[in-house]
């Protein structure tokens, strides 16, 4: 034992005049060039040999996209505790300096790189990416395309991020139409409708609760945005009606035979087909979580993609277009906690991400609690039964048959009634020559959501409603009958994020937050209390179009050189 120790300290005499530098823990300082300016690393080491700290900055002008690779460089190694920096990718001249600097200071502590005792391999695995664009969209639905498009129309890049693996959001669901007025198709119909009298059923249907200046908007540009819709090849041609409505306004597509077809499946084709004309960059699975603040101004954002790999994207503007909060029953159970456990229309990813992400940055929210609740919703699965139906002729019974509320009416008032029958739900009936004009009731039928009589007496013991108070309530007149059981389902949040006319967000001081706009059901205010079919479309097509249009003209920082 006495010889072992002799030749250990014989070795150490032997290095040391060799010039190895013995380990001491402490704090040590490296530095390295990182354009015109350099990047200073402080890494502190314990008696352990384990990193205990490091932090690290600029001296000279910090592009953002360099402050946020640092970010997350000192991140990564102060969690691994490994000086082994994986580059990221945008960020290649930032990371490659980071590590020199990182090793630099390494070096004068003494240690070697392979003696370092590291915290967790597993997290070595993270991959980062940095991408830099002029305009971030964040969210592949209606909204969110329609800015996309708008900002690449004129001459700037986007990216689209959407959290789904595939685009669409609630739009893609949209069976109804799109609310304008004053168009060409109105015209050619020979329907009689104004700016004021939409303006006016959009405030009624909205309880006066609206924010008037977003209706004046929504209503002032609808025909634009039936004419920029038709330009990208969706053309709404057939006009129908929705409840509230003074007059038909919801515009609809055909197919050749004039047969209607659902508005969401015709819009995100053609939206999607329009994006990847204009070769807008779109990246799925990629949730955004929060937003990039830099001298007050919103810069890009971090997302995080189900791969793992984490995201930054830096740019001069985002627009918010990640839709309401409808399939997060958490959330519209907080604000109305009479809607817990209630069936929705929306899909899975309508789960109100931004209320975090703008709690944090000081976002104001309007109206949180302002939930639609639809009529015709089916109860298995929360498939929308769609309200054009009812304008198109077809009925509402209850358990007995009996035609208990005027189909017309808006959703709120509508909804009511049926929650106050006994079983709170209805009926909804159709008919044959209802059914040979629709590709939409077919789909219906095609999917087996029928129950089916060739008459009323047929029908009515098939669903179990007295024949007698069927017949006499069942105002249509070509059997077959084709019937759907529906309930009130949550389908449209009125809430969210404050904008201006222009689509910029507002802050909880009422000021705008510069570099921010949004579109769509993220927002909150246009459709106040209840919002009428036909609008949803209308206000994503027309906010999404502004959006676009001002965030492309944002300016600011960013950008790696
Ligand atoms: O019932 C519907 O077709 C829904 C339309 C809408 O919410 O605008």
């Amino acid at each position: 034992m006495k010889k072992l120790l002799k030749i250990l300290i014989l070795c150490s005499i032997f290095l040391s005049a060799c010039g190895k530098k013995e380990y001491v823990p402490g704090t040590y300082v490296g530095e390295e060039k990182l354009y015109k300016s350099k990047i200073e690393v402080k890494l502190t080491l314990d008696e352990k040999k384990k990193i205990k700290n490091i932090t690290a900055l600029v001296h000279g002008k910090e592009e953002i996209i360099t402050k946020e690779a640092l970010l997350i460089l000192v991140q990564e190694v102060n969690k691994t505790g490994s000086v082994k920096v994986d580059g990221i990718a945008g960020a290649t001249y930032t990371s490659i300096s980071f590590e020199k600097a990182l090793k630099k200071a390494l070096k004068k502590s003494g240690l070697k790189e392979e003696e370092i005792v590291k915290k967790n391999e597993t997290l070595l695995k993270n991959k980062y990416e940095i991408l830099n664009t002029d305009v971030i969209v964040a969210g592949g639905g209606g909204a969110g395309m329609v800015s996309a498009s708008v900002v690449k129309e004129l001459g700037k890049d986007v990216i689209i991020l959407e959290k789904s693996k595939i685009l669409g959001g609630n739009t893609a669901r949209s069976t109804g139409g799109i609310n304008a007025s004053n168009t060409k198709y109105q015209k050619e119909e020979g329907i009689k409708d104004s700016k004021e009298l939409f303006f006016k059923d959009t405030i009624i249907g909205g309880h006066k609760l609206n924010n008037k200046n977003l209706v004046r908007t929504l209503v002032e540009n609808s025909n634009e945005t039936i004419k920029w819709f038709d330009s990208i090849g969706a053309k709404f041609t057939d006009v129908g009606k929705m409840g509230g409505a003074s007059v038909r306004r919801a515009h609809r597509p055909v197919d050749s035979k004039g047969l209607k077809l659902p508005i969401g499946t015709v819009m995100v084709e053609k939206l999607i087909a329009h994006c990847k004309k204009l070769n807008i960059k779109i990246i799925t699975e990629a949730k955004v979580e929060s937003l990039i603040i830099s001298d007050g101004k919103v810069v890009g954002v971090r997302a995080m993609k189900s791969d793992g790999t984490r995201l930054t994207v830096n740019s001069k503007a985002v627009i918010l277009a990640m839709g309401g909060f409808g399939a997060n029953n958490k959330l519209v159970s907080k604000y109305r906690p009479e809607l817990k456990g209630f069936i929705t229309t929306n899909a899975p990813s309508i789960t109100g991400d931004i209320v975090n992400i703008g709690e944090k940055i000081g976002i104001s929210f309007i109206h949180m609690d302002q939930i639609q609740i639809h009529p015709t919703v089916r109860k298995e699965d929360g498939v929308l039964i769609s309200e054009s139906l009812r304008g198109d002729g077809g009925i509402l019974v209850n358990y007995k048959g009996e035609h208990f509320i005027d189909e017309l009416e808006t959703r709120d008032v509508v909804s009511k009634a049926e929650i106050s029958q006994k079983g709170s739900f209805a009926w909804l009936i159709v008919d044959k020559k209802m059914y040979d004009k629709s590709n939409v009731i077919k789909g219906y039928d095609e999917k087996g959501y029928f129950i089916k009589g060739k008459n009323v007496a047929e029908l009515s013991k098939s669903i179990g409603t007295d024949y007698n108070i069927l017949k006499k309530n069942l105002k249509l007149s070509n059997p077959p009958y084709y019937a759907v059981k529906v309930s009130p389902g949550i389908h449209h949040t009125m809430g969210g994020v404050k904008i201006n006319s222009k689509a910029q967000v507002i802050d909880k001081n009422n000021n705008v937050i510069k570099g921010l706009f949004a579109a769509g059901e993220v927002t909150g205010g246009i459709h106040g209390a209840n919002r009428l079919g036909g609008n949803a479309l209308a206000d994503l097509g027309t906010f999404g179009r502004i959006a676009g249009k001002n965030g492309s003209l944002s300016t600011g920082v960013g950008g790696e050189k």
